[in-house]
């Protein structure tokens, strides 16, 4: 582990490159040279054309891949492999379908022995949170598709990680789900102050949920653009009708849609 100097960035991804089967006959480039920064409590969203290295920078982010070259920095350490301060949520749902609703939220914790006390206040604030006290006993198959990716989220929070990564979390579920999902992000993020950053190819999404958007050419990911999502001006709208009445809402989903389609491989 390196110590590296503290600034107000928790998360430093600088120069990272990842080439995959590099020693093969037919190496992948998948992210070429991407470099950005991080403060705390800020939601990033990452956007960029179908399959152009977008979930390789966030499992390289993770520490489930490592660069090829450049390195990522999160807090004073760099990254070399997962820990419990970066909870993942990927996009198919993940829980352990011979477990509860409630036991799957405490695996985490029992694996990191946390205290039995600490798990089960944890449990239940969680269960709360994202609205699934009165279903602590039942079983993954017995919910619905949101239903599932909320216990995927509340399992990964109840490891109170520093940084929260997701991976197109509601790309399975249907329109209105999503927009109810996309609404308890923003609550979630309001009231645990975690830093966020999220993939998605929703350019819908992406405005409503991002503080901040990187755009990624399509493969071998570089970044093409890195902005604020001004016209919010520094808020968070708590419902998904309020952003599509904003004035220049439409003029950033077209930007985003010009962005997209300049870098689209169909
Ligand atoms: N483990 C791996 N081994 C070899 N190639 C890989 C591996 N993982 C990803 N790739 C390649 O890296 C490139 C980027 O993949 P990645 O999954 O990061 O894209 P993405 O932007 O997340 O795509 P999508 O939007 O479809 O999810 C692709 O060409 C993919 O085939
Ligand atoms: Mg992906």
């Amino acid at each position: 582990m390196t110590a590296i100097a503290k600034d107000d960035h928790i998360l430093r991804v600088e120069g990272l490159q990842k080439i995959f089967n590099q020693h093969l006959a037919e190496p992948v480039e998948a992210v070429q040279d991407v470099s950005f920064q991080v403060r705390s409590n800020e939601l990033t969203v990452l956007l960029g054309p179908s399959g152009c290295g977008k979930s390789t920078v966030l499992r390289v982010i993770a520490g489930l891949e490592l660069p090829s070259s450049g390195k990522i920095i999160h807090g004073d350490q760099v990254v070399n492999g997962p820990a419990r301060s970066r909870g993942m949520v990927f996009q198919s749902y993940t829980s352990f379908e011979w477990l509860t609703v409630a036991k799957n939220i405490e695996y985490g914790m029992k694996l990191h022995a946390v205290e039995p006390v600490i798990r089960k206040e944890r449990v239940e604030h969680y269960l709360e949170l994202v609205g699934l006290a009165d279903f602590r006993n039942a079983y993954p198959k017995q919910l619905s598709g949101g239903m599932k990716q909320r216990v995927a989220i509340a399992r990964t929070l109840a490891n109170e990680p520093e940084l929260l990564l997701m991976d197109e979390p509601f790309g399975a579920l249907d329109a209105e789900t999503r927009w109810n999902m996309q609404e308890l992000l923003i609550s979630l993020a309001q009231s645990t102050q975690t830093t966020i950053i999220l993939v998605t190819h929703d350019l819908s999404e992406a405005l409503f949920l991002g503080d901040r958007i990187i755009f990624f050419s399509k493969r071998p990911a570089t970044i093409i653009s890195d902005m604020p999502v001004a016209f919010k001006n520094k808020k968070r709208f708590a419902r998904k009708e309020d952003i599509l009445s904003e004035a220049k809402y439409k003029d950033a989903e077209q930007e985003l849609m010009r962005l997209m389609r300049s870098q689209s491989n169909i």
